[in-house]
């Protein structure tokens, strides 16, 4: 039986690779090791919890004397590794926090693998996922190539560099058979109320001001969640080791566009006289350092392994609309902080 570590599995992108691996490949045993920061909900892994092939794990990456045990104990062959800080505004006020997780963690992960592997790498892959902002800012034209130079500009973003700097120089270095890829901006389910849309979505619904950071007009390449989880199965079993793959979603939008579509479809969806959303909007002080601009070239994925995003982004809207609303219990838990207590619940 193939063991894969996944970590960051009760995350956002990552609860969602553990359910499709988990469902997709019961000859595999998944095991999801996440530390449950704030961001880790195991809520979000309800349906598959009690599947035969799938382990929870909770430890930190950063903990050697734990990440050495757990590797010692299953033997894993393969790592999909997404467990990270990943928050730009949380970075600029505690960037350490990046630097620990984001850099130590991944190298903790990368020195773990190499020598649990290093007399065979055959068949073996350590698959890290990354972000499309390790290449900084783009003007108005062009777009992210996985031959751009990294220019990242947060200490978000710099730790995320670091970490795919690192992965490579074990590749270089030791042999060691990796994968990189470099996805923009997700959306969808379950994704923590901090980030954009989830944020905004909250607010709607219980008549918040929208905070739109500077003049609005910061453009992201936003990709369905569901999406980058394909990509990332059909990355892991057909990608070619020590490559790089980018992967986005043809879609770019500016902030402001995209808040005014969200108020837009949020006022249909709430029975809400057209317009009332969009008076929410409050523009705000800039975000330090703020990228103006992301888009992805996902041609080399594409071609080589024959992915392409499937939803549009008004579908996707609509559905993840939709399923905040219908789940408000979910985003209530969060916001009161009383889904940290379902591992208690569950696991102890
Ligand atoms: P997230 O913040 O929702 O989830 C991160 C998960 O990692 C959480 O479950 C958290 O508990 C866990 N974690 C954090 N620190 C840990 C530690 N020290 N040890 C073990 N577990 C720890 O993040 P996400 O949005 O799902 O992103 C997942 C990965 O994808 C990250 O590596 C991120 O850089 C990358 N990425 C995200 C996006 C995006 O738009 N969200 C886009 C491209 C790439
Ligand atoms: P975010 O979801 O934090 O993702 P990232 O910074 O990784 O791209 O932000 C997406 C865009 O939305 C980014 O340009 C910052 C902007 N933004 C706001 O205008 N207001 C907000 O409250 C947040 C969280 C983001």
């Amino acid at each position: 039986m193939r063991k894969i570590l996944i970590t960051g599995g009760a995350g956002f992108i990552g609860s969602h690779v553990v359910r499709l691996f988990v469902n997709k490949y019961p000859n595999y045993q998944i095991f999801n090791l996440d530390a449950l920061t704030y961001a880790g909900n195991l809520e979000n892994l309800i349906d598959i919890e009690s599947n035969e092939n799938y382990t929870f794990l909770r430890g930190d990456i950063t903990d050697e004397v734990y990440i050495n045990s757990i590797f010692k104990k299953y033997c894993f062959d393969d790592v999909i590794h997404l467990a990270a800080e990943s928050h730009v505004d949380r970075s600029i006020s505690d960037p350490l926090a990046f630097a620990k997780t984001n850099v130590l963690g991944t190298m903790i992960l990368l020195n773990n693998f190499k020598e649990l592997h290093k007399n065979n790498w055959k068949g073996k892959r350590f698959y890290h996922i990354s972000t499309d902002e390790v290449y900084g800012s783009l003007g108005e034209n062009g777009l992210f190539k996985e031959t751009t130079s990294y220019d990242p500009n947060s200490p978000y973003s710099a730790s995320k560099a670091s970490s795919d700097h690192f992965v490579r120089a074990y590749g270089e270095t030791y042999g060691l058979p990796f994968i990189i890829t470099n996805c923009s901006n997700n959306y969808g389910k379950q994704q923590f109320p901090e980030k954009l849309i989830p944020l905004f979505i909250n607010n709607v619904l219980n008549n918040k001001p929208l905070p739109v950071y500077g003049d609005g007009n910061y453009t992201r390449d936003w990709l369905y969640v569901i999406d980058h989880a394909k990509a990332i199965d059909m990355v892991f079993h057909r990608g070619n080791i020590y490559q790089t793959y980018n992967i986005g979603g043809f879609n770019e939008w500016k902030n402001i566009d995209l808040v005014k579509l969200l108020c837009k479809q949020m006022d249909k969806k709430l029975g809400r006289s057209v317009g009332s959303s969009e008076k929410l909007i409050t523009f705000v002080k800039d975000r330090p350092g703020h990228d103006l601009r992301y888009a992805i070239d996902a041609s080399k994925i594409n071609q080589e392994l024959g992915w392409s995003p499937t939803v549009t982004f008004e579908q996707g809207l609509s559905e993840t609309i939709d399923w905040y609303i219908s789940n408000e219990h979910w985003l209530k838990n969060i916001t009161s902080g009383n889904y940290q207590n379902y591992y208690m619940k569950k696991y102890k």
